[in-house]
Formats: C-alpha cells, structure tokens, sequence
C-alpha cells in the first residue's frame, strides 16, 4: 500500500470516524464507525475523493450478525484458540481476528482482499491494544491457510460465484483436522446449503466444523 494511500485514509478516518463500540454484544472491542459529526470543514479532502473512501471504508465499517457472534463466542471460549494460530478470512472491520488476539491466540491474523479494509483493520487492532497481521489476499487461494489451525469466516457466503470454490477450500482444511469456525445469517441461502452439506458429509468430521448462529448448528 503506497504511503499516500495510507495517510489519505488516515486523514478520512481522523476527520470523519469515530472509536465506538463495535456491538453491545461485544462491548470488549472498540472500531472505527462514522461519527455522528464529521470534521470536513478544513475542506482538506475533496468531497470526491471522500466518497470513494467511504465506499472503501463501507465492509470494513460494518459488524455483521456473523462476526458478532463469532467473537463473542471465542471471547467467551478462550480456551478454543488460546495458544493457536488463528485466520480470519473476509475480516473486514477484523473484530473476529482482535477478539482471537484477546482470547490469547498466538497469532491472529486478519484477511480481506479490500484495501480500505486493511486500514480499519489495522488502526481498529492499535485501538483495541493487540497485535494483529492485517494481510490482502484472496480467501480463494489455499495457500493463505497454511500456517493457521483455526479459521473463521463470518458472513462469507453471499456469492454463488464463489460459494462452491469456497466451500471446497474451507471443507479441506477441516479435513486437515483444523478448527473451521463458520458464522452468518442463518437466513442465507448459500450458508445453509454449506451447512446442511458439511453436517451431512461422511467425510468431514463434526467436530472440526463448527457453525454459529444457525439453527441447525
Ligand atoms: C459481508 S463482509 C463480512 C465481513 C465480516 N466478516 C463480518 O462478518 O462483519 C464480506 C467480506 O469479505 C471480503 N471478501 C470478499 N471476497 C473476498 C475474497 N475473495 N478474498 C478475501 N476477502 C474477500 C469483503 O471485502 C468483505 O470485507
């Protein structure tokens, strides 16, 4: 990421973003929304180029039902990936990846292809006191997981151009006996059909996938 990007978006997010709790659920972690006010008023930014960063900021500054329930959950279950190399995959604000870093994970690394994604990221991890990776990557490529034994992927299933790639990756490495910890709306569509497959499937073993927030879990 070039050096001006980086400040640009740290001007935008100083001005116009605010530390908030991330959800009353998750009252431990703190990230960077739009504040109620913003200070625009030195005109420093022109409203163009504010907009295209507010477009940026738009995944990494909304906590979905999914990364709610997962950081809670691995809040209140420390013991899941204390010690452990934890990945986040499609992180966006990275509540999942700051909430494992807390848990005592000994390392958490937070993943998105988004590039204003890894700036929130980053300045929510410094906000939140704990050491994150914050990395760009695509959560397609099997090769991102190498080196972690839990992965967690909230609301990640909303493509049907990607849902059967993603589904092979995630469903691989549960067979390589890592802990895949899976989270959404139970009301999506492509999630329950990975649901119902994954409880299903003879060859996955129940106990490394795990799903919240569903009904079926
Ligand atoms: C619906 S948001 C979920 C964000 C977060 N996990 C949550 O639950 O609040 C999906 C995220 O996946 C990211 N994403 C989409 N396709 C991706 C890919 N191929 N590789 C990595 N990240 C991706 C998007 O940039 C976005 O941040």
């Amino acid at each position: 990421m070039s050096e001006w990007f980086q400040s640009f978006m740290d001007d935008v997010i100083d001005r116009s973003f605010s530390l908030q709790v991330a959800d009353p659920r998750l009252p431990e972690i703190r990230i960077f929304k739009k504040a109620a006010t913003d200070n625009l008023s030195a005109k420093k930014i022109p409203p163009a180029e504010y907009v295209f960063a507010c477009q940026l900021a738009r995944d990494a500054t909304t906590v979905r039902p999914g990364a709610i329930e997962l950081a809670r959950w691995i809040l209140d279950n420390p013991e899941a990936v204390r010690g452990t190399d934890v990945l986040d995959v499609g992180a966006g604000a990275a509540v999942v990846a700051i909430a494992a870093k807390k848990a005592g994970a000994k390392k958490a690394t937070a993943l998105d292809k988004s590039i204003g994604g890894s700036v929130f990221s980053s300045r929510n991890a410094v906000a939140n006191s704990v050491d994150i990776h914050v990395v760009r990557g695509d959560f397609l490529d099997p090769d991102v997981y190498n080196e972690a034994c839990v992965i967690t992927a909230a609301e990640i299933f909303y493509n049907a151009k990607f849902k059967d790639r993603l589904r092979e990756v995630l469903n691989t490495q549960a067979k390589h006996g890592k802990l895949v910890l899976v989270a959404g709306d139970e009301t999506n569509h492509f999630l329950s059909e990975y649901v119902g497959e994954a409880l299903r499937s003879e060859s996955l073993n129940r106990e490394n996938i795990r799903l919240m927030n569903l009904s079926a879990a």
